[in-house]
């Protein structure tokens, strides 16, 4: 996604980690004009993933992000559109309390790291960078794929999170989450 001004400026990291602050961690807090561009890619990228889910609003937007504990991992293409840089896409998660039912069908009360908007732009799907993006998330918060729920995936994520972490067999739930067989066996013996 191009925007009418330097993405560079604004994301230094190819992939930047942005929260409450909606700053990204390594930049000065003292720049308003930075935050006002920062805050218009995520409306912009909230906008888009919504549209490609057939969301009937965004989920994802600056005021949202400000409001809640999440954590977004934006990343870049410093290169593309004559060295200012374009977004290729967002991952966002947060811990939540869920009521989850087991696989004997019992509820169990968990609080996940959760996926709560994945989106890659529509022109750079299929390359290779959703992947990219998830391991960094991986490693940064220290978990595995089995180990979080998922808030209402879509096909394409499904069809992903199977290709590349052979997660197929979720548990059927009376929410929007899914979570997967291992997820409630590994979560016993990791605790
Ligand atoms: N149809 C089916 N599967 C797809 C598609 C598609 N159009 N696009 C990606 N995938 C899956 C496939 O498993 C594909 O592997 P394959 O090409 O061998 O079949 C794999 O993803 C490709 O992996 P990456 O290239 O690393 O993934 P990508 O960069 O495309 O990112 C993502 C995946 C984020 C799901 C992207 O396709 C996207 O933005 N889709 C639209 C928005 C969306 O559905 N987001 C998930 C919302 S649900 C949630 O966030 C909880």
């Amino acid at each position: 996604m191009e925007f009418p001004f330097d993405i560079n400026q604004l994301f230094s990291e190819r992939i930047s980690i942005l929260d409450q602050n909606l700053i990204a961690s390594r930049q000065s807090k003292e720049k308003p004009d930075l935050r006002v561009k920062i805050a218009t890619v995520l409306d912009e990228l909230g906008k888009a993933s919504a549209k490609a889910q057939d969301l009937p609003a965004p989920i994802t937007s600056a005021s949202k992000l400000q409001f809640q504990k999440h954590q977004l991992y934006l990343m870049k293409d410093g290169e593309s559109s004559r060295g200012r840089g374009v977004v290729v896409g967002f991952l966002k998660v947060g811990y939540k309390k869920l009521f989850l039912l087991d696989r004997n069908g019992v509820h169990i009360e968990v609080e996940p790291l959760c996926v709560l908007d994945f989106y890659i732009a529509e022109n750079l799907q299929r390359h290779g960078y959703g992947l990219e993006l998830f391991n960094f998330m991986l490693q940064h918060q220290n978990v595995e794929p089995v180990l979080l729920a998922y808030d209402r995936p879509s096909t394409k994520l499904l069809a992903f999170l199977a290709r590349h972490y052979n997660l197929r067999q979720s548990v059927p739930q009376v929410n929007n989450f899914v979570a997967f067989e291992d997820f409630f066996h590994k979560r016993a013996v990791s605790q």
